[in-house]
């Protein structure tokens, strides 16, 4: 275990024992910890006071003692009492059981006691006794959790869709929204609902045949998949991973899934190769189990709207920015004028990375001064530019045109009244609308009960300087 895994591990107990997730300075004083710092040395990092850092120190090893049920953990012990495990990849769930590698341990027992996990016997893994299976956790390709604001009804929603068994939840929206986050803010929500809880991020595309290799292996705790599954579905149309999520309530999380769609295609259609990707979500939606696939994605995937509706195992949410709780945000980069806050907020409409982003500017460039920023006439990009060319670079030479339209309209602009200049045939132009749609790059809004449509500030920005 390095200091990485020693702090993943810790965050998760923090997490799970207190519902708080370590803050920096706790960081800090572990990574201190770790490397033979001294409290005063760390204090002096972080610009604290040597007795404040103690003081957090002290509740922190206290903690960790508790969780552990070790006799004392403490500064001079603890990367002692963490390497001893040996084992990287650590996973804490949320009945208390901590999951190493694939070694497994009730938390509120000694460390002492952890033991392997006993060897899949049968093909499902079912129990060899009566006793209810651990929850098997692996959340290795997930980022870190960071601070969080807000969500409240997101998550609300999400949690009632998953005790009402939805089997597919499509959480869709621009780079940066906060897709991820939020999806990890979840998961201690509705973690002891599961069996297994796994996180895969696709942003390496691989083949559908290697992810569900992969997730099979998953359920089975790491016993090789039997050779012939890949291909079954190929041909035969079975998919073998449903008799595990038959077997075990799984949570089955596939982060970045853009990234099996085609650029310059209509959004949610799959590139070359991965079109099994298609069925393979459709299945999951309409075939009978209990387990639940939730997909991130800057795009809604094509087949999601055919199944999905309120009294249906198959729901999307589409993320929109944060409210005024992105304040938070500008109040944690320590920027000026709090009555101008607001309307950074509208002008970058919540998106909390772009906010991010352009409250560092404003703190490198005008010492904080949010009506310095908002002087200037036009909206700065900054580093915007290249996460919102990353997204436009995906649109067919269809939606550029329509994008540009609306983007160059001063006014909402109501689709049945195209300019001449605009060839596309008003089905055509219909598809194209809900493809940006899909892709979260046009906003409605009601005049005289007509939808008209328009482009957000910083998204405008962008495509009429790019012409
Ligand atoms: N509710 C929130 N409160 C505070 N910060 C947030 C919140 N949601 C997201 N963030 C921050 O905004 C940034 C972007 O969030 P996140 O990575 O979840 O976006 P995303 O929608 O998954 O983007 P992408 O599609 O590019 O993966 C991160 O730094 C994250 O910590
Ligand atoms: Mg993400």
């Amino acid at each position: 275990m390095d200091i990485e895994d020693a702090l993943k591990f810790t965050d998760n107990l923090a997490l799970t024992t207190t519902g708080k997730h370590l803050d920096s300075l706790q960081k800090a004083i572990l990574r201190g910890a770790w490397n033979n710092q001294k409290y005063k040395e760390i204090a002096q990092e972080h610009h604290r006071s040597e007795k404040y850092v103690k003081e957090v120190g002290f509740k922190l090893w206290k903690l960790l003692s508790v969780a552990l049920g070790e006799e004392q953990v403490c500064k001079a012990n603890f990367r002692a009492k963490l390497e001893n495990l040996r084992v990287g990849n650590i996973s804490l769930f949320g009945n208390g059981c901590i999951h190493i590698g694939n070694i497994s341990a009730d938390s509120s027992q000694s460390s002492k006691k952890l033991q392997s996990e006993p060897q899949d016997k049968d093909k499902f893994n079912e129990p060899t006794s009566n006793t209810k299976p651990k929850v098997r956790q692996d959340l290795s390709d997930a980022p870190e959790p960071n601070l969080f604001y807000n969500r409240t009804s997101e998550l609300s929603t999400l949690e009632n869709w998953i005790l009402g068994r939805t089997r597919l939840i499509t959480i869709y929206g621009l780079s940066g929204i906060g897709k991820t986050a939020l999806t990890l803010q979840l998961i201690p929500q509705i973690q002891h609902e599961f069996d297994r809880i796994i996180w895969r991020s696709l942003r390496d595309a691989p083949p559908l045949a290697s992810l569900q290799t992969d997730l099979i292996k998953f359920c089975r705790g790491g016993a090789p998949v039997p050779a012939p599954y890949p291909e079954e579905m190929a041909t035969t149309g079975r998919l073998p991973l449903l008799e595990y999520l038959r077997s075990h309530r799984c949570l089955l999380i596939l982060d970045d899934i853009q990234t099996i769609f085609s650029s310059q295609q209509l959004a949610g259609n799959y590139q070359p190769g991965y079109e099994n990707y298609g069925p393979f979500f459709k299945q999951i939606a309409e075939s009978s189990h209990n387990s639940c696939l939730i997909l991130l994605s800057w795009e809604k995937p094509r087949e999601i709207a055919a199944v999905e509706g309120e009294n249906r195992p198959c729901k999307s949410l589409q993320l929109n920015g944060l409210g005024p709780e992105a304040q938070e945000i500008f109040r944690e980069k320590g920027l000026a004028e709090p009555e101008k806050w607001s309307q950074l907020i509208d002008l970058y409409r919540g998106n909390p990375l772009w906010l991010n982003i352009i409250a560092t500017l404003i703190q490198d460039l005008f010492g904080g001064s949010v009506s310095e920023f908002l002087s200037y006439d036009t909206l700065f990009l900054g580093d915007l530019e290249s996460l919102l060319q990353q997204q436009c670079d995906r649109l067919t030479a269809s939606e550029q045109q329509v994008i540009y339209w609306l983007a160059s309209a001063i006014e909402p602009a109501d689709i049945s009244k195209k300019p001449d200049n605009l060839q596309l045939s008003p089905p055509e132009l219909l598809k194209v609308m809900q493809s940006l749609g899909r892709r979260s790059l046009v906003e409605t809004v009601k005049q005289n009960g007509r939808s008209h449509f328009t482009i957000e500030p910083a998204i405008r920005e962008y495509i009429t300087n790019k012409k």
